[in-house]
């Protein structure tokens, strides 16, 4: 890997590249270099990562980016910051036309097919980072669904879709603007705007966690960003899990 060209000016650095294998290895792999705030992203990815080891599709037309922050956002404040991110990405694509809910918590889903997923990684090496990686379907709608079932979809389902650079711009942007204060709480205050974009809000789900199935109806999520769930034995928080309609 090379390090890409840089476009400016912003406050984030930015640096593109045509091709890579994934942006948030990119990002892991030059993150002693690379500077806080930088946002690498790549016209096409040829070994794009979801969640859960999952492929991330990466066709010309998408949007595949990695944000860079180091120092970090605080343990607590991290799950946040992509749930923060992930009401953004709805608040755009529902400027687009296209009516997003958060599948929590790094889904984004359109008409109950997926149009974009967050990876959030760490690492301390060779000092403390965090990556937000982002992959949002443009242009193309990915052949395949993915590991899960969710059918995909594109923004190009809803209008003529902007460049991949313009949405990461106005992204990085809406993001300055609603966690101005790093060492603020990325969710404060919005958590009543982010439940009213919650998939399932309302509906029975299965929330699978390590060995562990809980059904119940989704209520909402608290403060720390966890998931509720109202099940026979009273509501229950978690902050991890995979969520499946049931
Ligand atoms: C998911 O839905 O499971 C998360 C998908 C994240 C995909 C993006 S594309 C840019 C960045 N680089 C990767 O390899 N993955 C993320």
């Amino acid at each position: 890997m090379t390090a890409g060209g840089r476009v400016g000016p912003h406050p984030w650095t930015l640096v593109h590249l045509e091709t890579v294998g994934s942006t948030n290895d990119y990002v892991k792999a030059f993150a002693g270099v690379l500077a806080d705030r930088t946002a690498v992203y790549a016209d096409t990815q040829s070994t794009g990562r979801g969640r859960d080891g999952r492929v991330w599709a990466s066709p010309p037309g998408g949007l595949y980016a990695s944000l860079l922050l180091k120092p970090p956002p605080s343990p607590e404040h991290a799950s946040r910051l992509s749930l923060l991110a992930a009401g953004l990405l709805c608040d755009m694509l529902e400027g687009a036309g296209a009516r997003a809910l958060v599948k929590w918590p790094n889904d984004i889903l359109v008409e109950n097919r997926k149009i974009a997923g967050l990876l959030p990684e760490y690492g301390t090496h060779p000092a403390p980072w965090y990556v937000l990686g982002l992959g949002m379907n443009l242009a193309t709608v990915p052949r395949l669904p993915d590991a899960r079932g969710l059918e995909p979809t594109s923004l190009a389902s809803y209008g003529t879709p902007p460049e991949p650079a313009a949405v990461l711009l106005d992204l990085l942007s809406r993001l300055d603007s609603a966690w101005p204060d790093r060492t603020a709480d990325p969710l404060a205050g919005r958590i009543p705007s982010l439940t009213a974009r919650l998939w399932q809000l309302g509906g029975m789900v299965r929330l699978a966690r390590g060995g562990e199935t809980v059904t119940g109806t989704l209520v909402g999520i608290g403060d720390d960003g966890s998931v509720r769930i109202a099940t026979l034995g009273g509501t229950r928080s978690f902050e991890s899990g995979e969520l499946r309609p049931l």
